[in-house]
């Protein structure tokens, strides 16, 4: 192995991604006293959760009717049922604190006429356990409220004296035999040296892995690191079938139209002028739950009724709206459709597409954000040192789909709890576990063999061929046919990852190394994902089988654990939904009848 400059470092925590979680998690913990490193690729401020736009949800009732219990089932109703009841309960009780305490921090909400945060109205977030019109939840910054809420966390992180190491790309776990996580070793991009940090909790906060398809609204640097460290560290994923479309990325780009617009008052039509989600969901139409309106759009254009030259995609009509309202309320997406579509959307309808947007699936924790590893007789075992939250987690919050704007509300409502419980079991006076230098010899022969790896396909080559295999295998409808398909295109390119050439040996800000890197991190993610997919044989949220198009609660009414062997062969057993509240109704708890399984319609 070639030799490098090594740099050790000793902390309480360690956060990895400063995204929405990330920070928010890092935030909390150094406001605690803990020595707090947070490690990110990319400076915070441009993390992905900087293009979140519509909102973030919470039952403030600034705007009419609302209760924490109607957030509550329509977060289970969305999920389809594969949520954990007391994570979904947790993140509805606890987000209307979550949201006022960005407020006292500085979130520069939008604002209604009484000066209270502006709510819009969000797919799928109803009034009245489901059975009222849509409630206006979403507490939005303009079309901005990502970028907003980052800016801010990042400012009190600051203040908090959190340490940060910017542009170090995290390149694997560093564990123990007996399965405890002690730290990560990072690469630092712009001098080359590695950093070993130990650690007594690592959290995992590094995003989701939209890369690993063909067309995504995710940033570029979305390529699932934690999962791959995780995979690589012998922990299992979880519920990585579930991939969310979001119905409206702009044609062709891919870039974000915020559900907002909806919210706004915007609908979808179809070559006939027709407004079709009347026909397919009567009640909540155009702003039925994502996964919803992802595949009546994909039936119309299957049908014929796409539009454009193609027939190909379909239109989404901003133009009766009020210019001004558009102006301040989406100034945002207006830039964006002129930009990528040449449209001016006070005139002209936006070509839009459903766009791989979310991952419902991965590392599986409790609500605390503990990293689980599960066995048959414990389904709830902890991994000792190791915590995930926001879309690198599942804890599981979203189950089988996530309604928009439970994002934002997730990352800050997790990566507080998160902080909240390493309070309580990470000791500022204790040792720091010492570093385990076998353990860190072994990460870095990795590193040193991807570094001068000089097979004959760019990592370029091969990514574009797992890309293009998820998006058409693996994709809004799914067949038997298509995911053995995937199985098999996923496989094949695994194999080709022994073959991948690496043209910059420098250690000084190597993109080609980078990518690489990120490359197997999106492997991990995407071979899990078809595998698991595969052996669902049912329909559930983003999950839509054409051949099992029905939920199948009594077989398949589990979450899924993926284990990924180092020669990519993936194992897969399965653990139990939490199905119960933990608050009692004589507490002020909901009723359970109101939340047991019922057909999802909207
Ligand atoms: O449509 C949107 O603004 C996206 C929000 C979300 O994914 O939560």
């Amino acid at each position: 192995m070639a030799a490098y400059n090594y740099v050790d470092h000793k902390y309480d925590v360690v956060v990895v991604g400063a995204g929405g979680a990330g920070l928010r998690a890092t935030l909390g913990m150094a406001e605690q006293g803990l020595r707090t490193a947070c490690i990110t690729k990319v400076f915070p401020t441009r993390s992905h959760t900087v293009a979140a736009q519509g909102g973030i949800a919470a039952s403030l009732q600034n705007m009419g009717p609302d209760h924490w219990h109607w957030h509550l089932y329509d977060t289970v109703k969305g999920s389809d049922w594969l949520g954990d009841t007391d994570a979904m309960e947790y993140l509805a009780r606890e987000a209307p604190a979550a949201v006022y305490e960005l407020e006292h921090y500085g979130v520069p909400f939008s604002r209604t006429e009484e000066g209270k945060i502006y709510q819009r109205p969000f797919g799928g977030h109803m009034q009245n356990f489901g059975d009222g019109p849509p409630v206006q939840r979403t507490c939005a910054a303009a079309d901005r409220t990502g970028h907003a809420i980052l800016h801010t966390l990042y400012g009190q992180s600051l203040k908090h004296h959190a340490q940060f190491f910017i542009e170090y790309f995290a390149v694997d776990l560093i564990m123990e035999e007996d399965g405890t996580c002690t730290g990560v070793v990072a690469w630092n991009l712009d001098d080359g040296t590695i950093h070993r940090f130990s650690a007594k909790m690592v959290v995992l906060a590094t995003g989701g892995y939209g890369r690993s398809y063909f067309s995504a609204t995710s940033a570029h640097t979305c390529t699932g690191d934690g999962g791959g460290m995780v995979a690589r560290a012998g922990l299992p994923l979880q519920d990585m079938e579930f991939v969310q479309f979001h119905p409206t990325g702009i044609y062709g780009a891919g870039c974000l139209i915020t559900e907002g617009a909806r919210g706004e008052g915007g609908y979808l039509v179809n070559s006939e002028g027709e407004r079709f989600m009347e026909r397919y969901a009567p009640s909540a139409k155009d702003l039925a739950s994502r996964d919803v309106v992802s595949r009546c759009m994909t039936m119309e254009i299957r049908e014929g009724r796409g539009v454009g030259k193609n027939k190909d995609h379909i239109f989404l009509h901003l133009d009766h709206l009020d210019p001004a309202v558009l102006h301040e309320r989406l100034p945002g997406i207006s830039e964006s459709a002129r930009i990528f579509a040449g449209v001016d959307l006070t005139k002209e309808p936006i070509p839009v597409l459903p766009t791989v947007h979310y991952n419902m699936g991965g590392v599986p924790t409790n609500y605390w954000g503990e990293a689980l590893d599960p066995t048959g007789s414990d389904p709830d075992r902890v991994t000792p040192g190791l915590m995930a939250v926001g879309e690198a987690g599942c804890a599981s919050v979203h189950g089988a789909n996530r309604l928009g704007s439970n994002s934002l509300i997730d990352l800050v409502v997790f990566g507080r709890a998160a902080a909240i419980r390493a309070g309580e079991i990470v000791d500022p006076k204790s040792a720091v576990p010492a570093l385990n230098k076998a353990a860190c010899d072994k990460i870095m022969d990795r590193f040193d063999r991807l570094r001068h790896a000089s097979g004959s396909t760019p990592t370029a080559v091969i990514r574009e061929r797992m890309q293009r295999a998820m998006q058409e295998d693996a994709a809004v409808f799914r067949t038997q046919e298509s995911l053995e398909s995937g199985c098999r295109r996923i496989s094949q390119i695994w194999g080709e990852l022994k073959d991948v050439k690496v043209f910059d040996r420098s250690m000084i800000w190597n993109s080609d190394l980078v990518e690489t890197l990120e490359l197997e991190n999106l492997m991990a993610n995407a071979i899990t994902t078809v595998y698991s997919a595969e052996a669902r044989k049912e329909s559930r949220g983003a999950h839509a089988r054409e051949d099992f198009s029905a939920r199948d609660d009594v077989n398949w009414r589990k979450h899924t654990l993926a284990h990924l062997s180092p020669d990519g062969k993936v194992t897969l057993t399965y653990r139990p939904v939490h199905t119960e509240p933990q608050i009692k109704p004589e507490d002020g708890g909901i009723d359970p009848a109101k939340i047991a399984p019922k057909a999802r319609v909207y």
